[in-house]
C-alpha cells in the first residue's frame, strides 16, 4: 500500500498555522485523500500533562519541558490505533500543528539545542515529516491577533518570548535546510492568499 504523507505545519502563537492546517485537511479530502489532522502538545496523557505545565499550574524546568515534549512524541507516533507511524503505513495523510521543530525553537532557545535537537532529530520513534510549513508573522503581529481571539495567555505568549522564539524558529530552519524540506510561508496576509502557497508547497511531495 502506498503511504501517506506527514506535513507539518508550525509558527509562532497567533501566526494562522491552526486555520491553514484545517483548511489543507479539507481540502486533501475533497481530492479523495484519507486525512487526519493531529496537534502537539496531544490529547494522550502526555500531552494532557504538558497542558498542566504551560498553563502555569504546575511548574517545571525547561529540561523537563523538552523531555516531556519528546514523550508526548513518541506517544503520538507510537500509539497503536491513532499513531502517526500506523497511520501513515496504513496510506492516511497525517497534517500536524506543531512537531519538533517547535521544541528546537522553544526548549532549544531555553536549554541546550544540540541535546534537544538529538533527542527528537534521532529518535529512532519519532518520524521526519516529508514537508514543514513555516508560516512567518511577527511578534506584534502576533500578540495582535492573541488579543482579538482569546480570554486566557499562556506562558510562552509575551513580546520577550516571541521575538526570541520567531529568531530561533528562523535559525533553526537554517540549520536544517540541507537535511529537512521546509517552506516558509508570509502569514500575515489574506487567509486563501497564505493557502494558495500551502497547496503549492504541499503539491510537490503529492
Ligand atoms: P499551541 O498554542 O499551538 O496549542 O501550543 C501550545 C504551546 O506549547 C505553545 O506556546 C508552544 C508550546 N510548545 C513548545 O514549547 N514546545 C513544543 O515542542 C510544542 C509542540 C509546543
Amino acid at each position: 500500500m502506498k503511504k501517506g504523507k506527514f506535513i507539518v505545519f508550525e509558527g509562532i502563537d497567533g501566526s494562522g498555522k491552526t486555520t491553514q492546517a484545517r483548511m489543507l485537511a479539507e481540502y486533501l479530502e475533497s481530492v479523495g485523500r484519507r486525512v487526519v489532522l493531529t496537534a502537539e502538545p496531544t490529547s494522550l496523557p502526555s500531552g494532557r500533562a504538558l497542558r498542566e505545565a504551560l498553563s502555569g499550574k504546575v511548574k517545571k524546568s525547561e529540561c523537563q519541558m523538552a523531555v516531556m515534549f519528546v514523550d508526548d512524541r513518541i506517544a503520538h507516533n507510537i500509539c497503536e490505533s491513532e499513531g502517526i507511524r500506523a497511520l501513515i503505513d496504513g496510506g492516511v495523510d497525517v497534517i500536524c500543528d506543531r512537531y519538533y521543530y517547535s521544541t528546537l525553537a522553544y526548549q532549544g532557545q531555553s536549554t541546550d539545542y544540540e541535546w534537544v535537537k538529538s533527542m527528537n532529530l534521532r529518535c529512532p520513534e519519532i518520524q521526519h515529516p516529508d514537508v514543514c510549513i513555516y508560516i512567518d508573522i511577527l511578534p506584534e503581529q502576533s500578540l495582535e491577533r492573541i488579543a482579538k481571539g482569546r480570554d486566557s495567555v499562556e506562558i510562552y505568549e509575551n513580546m520577550e518570548t516571541l521575538t526570541k522564539v520567531r529568531e530561533q524558529f528562523l535559525s533553526v530552519i537554517h540549520d536544517l535546510e540541507n537535511e529537512e524540506n521546509i517552506c516558509i510561508i508570509d502569514g500575515y496576509r489574506e487567509q486563501n492568499q497564505v493557502f494558495e502557497d500551502v497547496c503549492k508547497s504541499v503539491r510537490q511531495i503529492l
